[in-house]
């Protein structure tokens, strides 16, 4: 049986978020530079949505650049911007046909011009797709994100459109850039690293977390469905009882 073969179909998570990391150490292992990592890192990132539109997966959100990131040296990240270019311009035609709709969030105004205007252009595109909904996290960071909803939220305090007694977490929730989209279930982080890095701190709450050592463009389809199998083989109790969750069943 193949670990494809193995996943329970009615037990998929809606949404699966990745934090793709290894790049660099990729291609320094071979001798290469990290810019050649990044090129091979696309490869991954194809093979990875075939296979969540494969599994009618409802949403995949890939940190494909954050906040910090424009902080590494700027070859590296003008190649990264220019990798997304063209990514975008080979990949669009494959997006429309599997009915892929992309999506972004991050601060979009930091991009450059060019960059923005593709990635407006093939939004545009797809915006009417049903199928897999692509989220490419860019200039994106978390505290980034938390601090925004705060801000537009004390906006809308001032300007008395919610009073602060109606404030809730779901409420909170509409400011945020990932509003209508449900939180992952899934979150996988590739490279051996630990950490969450600024992604997604408010929406991975309940998430249940992923760590492999495979650097990311080496990150296959397989890889995928050994993550989706370990997720599946976990009892999510949302901080009840592992009884309450078998009553529930039983009810
Ligand atoms: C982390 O590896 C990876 C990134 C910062 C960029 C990810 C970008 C891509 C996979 C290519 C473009 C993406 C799309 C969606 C077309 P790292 O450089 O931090 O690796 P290291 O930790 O080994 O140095």
């Amino acid at each position: 049986m193949t670990i494809k073969e193995k996943l329970i179909l009615n037990k998929l998570p809606r949404h699966i978020a990745i934090i793709m990391d290894g790049n660099g150490r990729w291609a320094l292992q071979k001798g290469n530079s990290r810019i050649f990592g990044h090129k091979n890192g696309v490869n991954a990132v194809r093979n990875v949505v075939e296979a969540c539109a494969e599994l009618q997966i409802e949403y995949l959100t890939l940190y494909a650049f954050s906040t910090e990131n424009w902080y590494r040296p700027k070859t590296e990240v003008n190649a990264l911007m220019s990798l997304l270019i063209s990514a975008l311009n080979t990949e669009i035609k494959k997006l429309i046909k599997n009915n892929i709709r992309l999506l972004t969030i991050g601060n979009l105004e930091d991009l450059p011009q060019r960059v923005y205007k593709k990635l407006s252009e093939a939004i545009e595109i797809t915006s009417k797709n049903t199928g897999l909904s692509l989220i490419l996290a860019l200039s994106y960071s978390a505290r980034w994100e938390i601090t925004n909803a705060a801000k537009k939220l004390a906006e809308d305090v001032i300007n008395k459109k919610i009073n602060i007694g109606n404030i809730s977490d779901k409420e909170f929730e509409n400011y945020l850039t990932t509003v209508n989209i449900p939180d992952p279930e899934l979150l996988i982080r590739t490279s051996g690293e630990y950490r969450i890095s600024n992604f997604l701190l408010w929406q991975i709450a309940y998430s249940e977390l992923y760590f492999t050592k495979k650097l990311w463009p080496d990150f296959c389809k397989d890889d995928l469905y050994e993550a989706i199998y370990d997720y599946q083989q976990r009892e999510r109790r949302f901080g009840k009882t592992s009884e309450q969750l078998k009553n529930q069943v039983n009810e």
